[in-house]
């Protein structure tokens, strides 16, 4: 007897996976730092409040829970995750299972993972996408752990998960870190798919002048057709809303100084370190952080030439196509790191399930990932998606917009850093020779590095 898991952490996130597990019919102890935050939400869950046991103390958190223990955190992943697992660790058995559902970097959870394992116990890095909406009636899971802790936790998780056709959103995706490294890569993808859409924004409002409920139609009008998706949804509805103090549209009176905590930073960070670099999410953190230097901003404006041709507007169905071809473009870059990180970490990761398991519940979800995992799931050369016959068609359908909307704006003047990062990098791609063979020639002219020859793989010199 006993409660199925523990919830410690009664935030939005928190809170709202306790709930969701209460409603699929599982027992759920739980218990918060803020102890007076305890008994309000338990008496606040109405019909659930059986299902729920307030703990205010982590001893009694961990008597309430059945054996093999599960115990989910769902406080910030840095140092007082550490604090809390080793204030627990004492009390808990073999055989038990931690897991820390927040937004973790995954070298911690390795570490983390390493240190549980020594005590004889299992530690799952779970990356839980979907915002509170989600955790509360079906978030996507990133499961990263044992097979004894996935065998331990899945029926539970499978239960509170999005349904994708019936197809639950979660997976076993590898051991230890595998989960949240999953988790950062959706998150990097997700800073891209939202710089993109902030990009298409500024074109439509600085390039045509059109009002924000005028721009948010346009993206309702993208949200039936290939470019489906929550963020498109979302963005519809944000560039709808109107302020309620001001009666302006809400966008107009929101500082353009985007916050960031970290995710879409770390993709990059590990990205590089894989000897990848995914430009489009490299632009999109770095928009976000160009986006704080508002004085300089302000000032430039009025100081630096800016473009020579009109800013007028384009074509609806161009900035789609532009859309759709970053978007791909983007969610290329993101798979190409995970397939590059389990080769590195001998993870095994399966592609097209995390394709999947992104279908529905987490923040990109969209119709383009049923395609990606189509693509997965079929003849992928060089295990590269741009490659895909699926895929290359929708590029073929769609990069010529890329091309127009990215040449417009430099001629305008208008910034499209993820727009032009992503053109950058598909021309890179296609083409057969490139001109790295230059590089070679100076690397080896002024370093004596040395060089392959086109007629012999060997290390050769110039004659410089
Ligand atoms: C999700 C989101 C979620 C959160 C991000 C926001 O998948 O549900 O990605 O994890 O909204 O952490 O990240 P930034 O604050 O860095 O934009």
């Amino acid at each position: 007897t006993g409660a199925r898991i523990g919830v410690y952490g009664l935030g939005t996130m928190g809170s709202a996976l306790a709930l969701n597990l209460a409603e699929h019919g599982f027992d759920v102890a739980v218990s918060n730092r803020e102890t007076e935050w305890i008994a309000p939400f338990v008496a606040g869950a109405g019909a659930l409040r059986d299902r729920l046991t307030g703990a205010e103390t982590l001893a009694d958190f961990v008597a309430a829970l059945a054996s093999p223990r599960t115990v989910l955190f769902m406080i910030p992943s840095g140092p007082p995750l550490d604090a809390m697992i080793d204030a627990i660790l004492p009390l808990l058995s073999p055989g038990d299972t931690v897991i820390d559902g927040g937004n973790a970097d995954f070298n911690d959870t390795r570490r983390r993972s390493e240190t549980l394992e020594r005590a004889g116990l299992h530690f799952v890095g779970l990356g839980v996408s979907g915002g509170a909406e989600g955790a509360r009636h079906g978030p996507s899971m990133m499961f990263g752990g044992s097979g004894q802790s996935w065998a331990q936790v899945h029926p539970m998780l499978e239960a509170i998960a999005a349904k994708f056709d019936g197809d639950p959103c979660v997976a076993h995706l590898g051991p230890d870190g595998a989960g949240h490294f999953v988790k950062t890569v959706h998150n990097g993808i997700e800073y891209a798919d939202m710089q993109i859409i902030a990009e298409l924004y500024g074109l439509m409002r600085d390039g045509a002048g059109w009002p924000a409920p005028a721009i948010g139609a346009v993206f309702d009008r993208w949200a039936t057709g290939p470019l489906d998706s929550f963020l498109v949804e979302a963005a519809a509805q944000v560039l709808r809303a109107a302020d309620a103090r001001t009666g302006l549209p809400m966008v107009d009176v929101i500082r353009d100084a985007a916050g960031q905590k970290g995710t879409g930073r770390w993709t990059l960070i590990e990205a590089l370190k894989l000897g990848q670099s995914a430009n489009t999410i490299e632009a999109a953190v770095g928009a976000r952080a160009w986006s704080s230097e508002t004085a300089t901003r302000e000032e430039a404006a009025t100081l630096l030439a800016g473009g020579t041709q009109s800013a007028a507007a384009l074509p609806e169905d161009t900035l789609q196509q532009a859309f759709l071809a970053a978007r791909i473009i983007a969610h290329a870059q993101g798979f190409r790191i995970l397939s590059a990180a389990s080769v590195e970490y001998d993870w095994s990761l399966d592609l097209a399930r995390i394709a999947e398991i992104w279908r529905a519940g987490c923040i990109i979800r969209s119709a383009l990932l049923d395609t990606v995992a189509e693509a997965f799931r079929g003849d992928l050369p060089h295990d590269h998606l741009i490659l895909a016959p699926a895929i290359r068609d929708r590029l073929a359908g769609s990069i010529g917009g890329l091309r127009q909307v990215v040449a417009h704006a430099a001629g305008a003047g208008c910034p499209v850093p993820c727009l032009g990062a992503a053109l950058a990098w598909y021309d890179t791609m296609r083409q057969a020779r490139g001109s790295a063979n230059l590089i070679q020639g100076l690397r080896d002219y002024f370093g004596a590095h040395g060089f392959a020859r086109t007629d012999d793989a060997g290390d050769h010199h110039g004659d410089w």
